[in-house]
């Protein structure tokens, strides 16, 4: 439990607000849609500190939030399409997914393992005003729990998630009220992923062209919410290893030494002590590190079904599904 405290937006609020930021905190803030809740995109730890607060069963990825085109761009590849975009729409209620830049500082926990970001620049004058404060992109889902509905006004957050996030700033009612229109601009056609606050045919008479519609061609998702594309290691993945056979790459949870370790291609560990926070922002990142070293298949740990423990465990189960 943490004192959530309210801040003014003023000078004071938002320098408070940045600071939190930081620090690795988190704060919820008025964007023109809807309250996001925000961490610094950029440290892993404070990006699963929002799937705890949330209490979301599983790491979709997040939208980074930028107070400029040109942050936006040092962080994703925008081709002409997403620029295009970019200049009749930012800043406002639109979300772009571009590949990933080679300069992007945004944590593979925030992108849930993509090679792809999701970026955003809200008109919110609160919002851009904190982003600059901040200096960094900041993730923010909506500030609510998982399955309730988007908070538009400060004392929405605080219903849901007082004393589980630092601050909220309050900013007033949000004005569009739904989240962001998402548009995918991954090589092929432009392709609308979210409805929201910009309409479709604002977009297509920018485009002179239709958007496509819905998932990429023969992905299925797997649950609602899930992109087909999501990070997969191309090693197969085994759950629940209580031991590892020679050759294996395992990945440990909690001070646990698993027989045949001695053997094993490459040994990570995603918390020494334990700790499903420290676990949560090392997962892709130790999926990644493991699948690079070649072996044929990682095998993974136990890990408890308990608080980010679940998010943890789908995302495995979910690498681990026969392809
Ligand atoms: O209006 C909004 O967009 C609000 C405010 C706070 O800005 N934010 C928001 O964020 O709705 P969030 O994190 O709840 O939306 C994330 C959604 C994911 O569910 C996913 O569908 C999509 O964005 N997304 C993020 N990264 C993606 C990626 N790399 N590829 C495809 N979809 C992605
Ligand atoms: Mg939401």
């Amino acid at each position: 439990m943490v004192q959530t405290q309210r801040l003014a937006a003023d000078a004071a609020g938002l320098a408070h607000a940045a600071a939190i930021l930081q620090g690795g905190g988190l704060v919820a803030f008025p964007t023109e849609t809807v309250y996001g809740l925000g961490a610094d995109a950029t440290n892993a730890e404070a990006v699963a500190g929002i799937y705890a607060a949330k209490e979301r069963p599983s790491f979709n990825p997040l939208i980074a939030h930028l107070d400029s085109i040109g942050a936006a761009e040092a962080q994703g590849e925008f081709d002409e399409t997403a620029r295009r975009l970019a200049r009749a729409f930012w800043p406002g209620p639109l979300t772009l997914v571009v590949p990933v830049a080679k300069t992007c500082t945004i944590s593979d926990l925030a992108r849930a393992g993509l090679d792809s970001v999701a970026l955003r620049v809200p008109a919110h004058l609160l919002a851009h005003a904190l982003l600059e404060k901040a200096g960094r992109p900041i993730a923010a889902p909506s500030a609510n729990r998982s399955g309730r509905v988007s908070p538009t006004e400060a004392d929405h957050v605080l219903g849901d998630l007082d004393g589980r996030i630092d601050a909220v700033l309050d900013g007033g009612p949000a004005l569009v009220g739904v989240e962001s229109t998402i548009v995918a601009c991954l090589g092929g056609a432009p392709r609308l992923l979210r409805p929201g606050g910009v309409a479709r045919e604002a977009i297509e008479a920018v485009l002179g062209q239709a958007l496509e519609s819905g998932a990429e061609p023969g992905a299925s998702p797997v649950a609602p919410g899930m992109l087909a594309s999501h990070y997969a290691p191309r090693a197969r993945v085994r759950l629940n290893a209580s031991a590892i056979e020679p050759g294996e790459a395992a990945l440990l949870f909690g001070p646990v030494r698993p027989s045949g370790i001695e053997a094993a291609r490459a040994v990570v560990s995603l918390s020494e002590n334990g700790d499903l926070t420290e676990a949560a922002a090392r997962l892709f990142s130790s999926l990644r590190q493991l699948d690079a070293t070649g072996a044929g298949t990682i095998a993974v740990s136990p890990v408890p079904e308990t608080g980010l423990g679940e998010a943890i465990n789908d995302r495995l189960r979910r690498a681990a599904a026969e392809r």
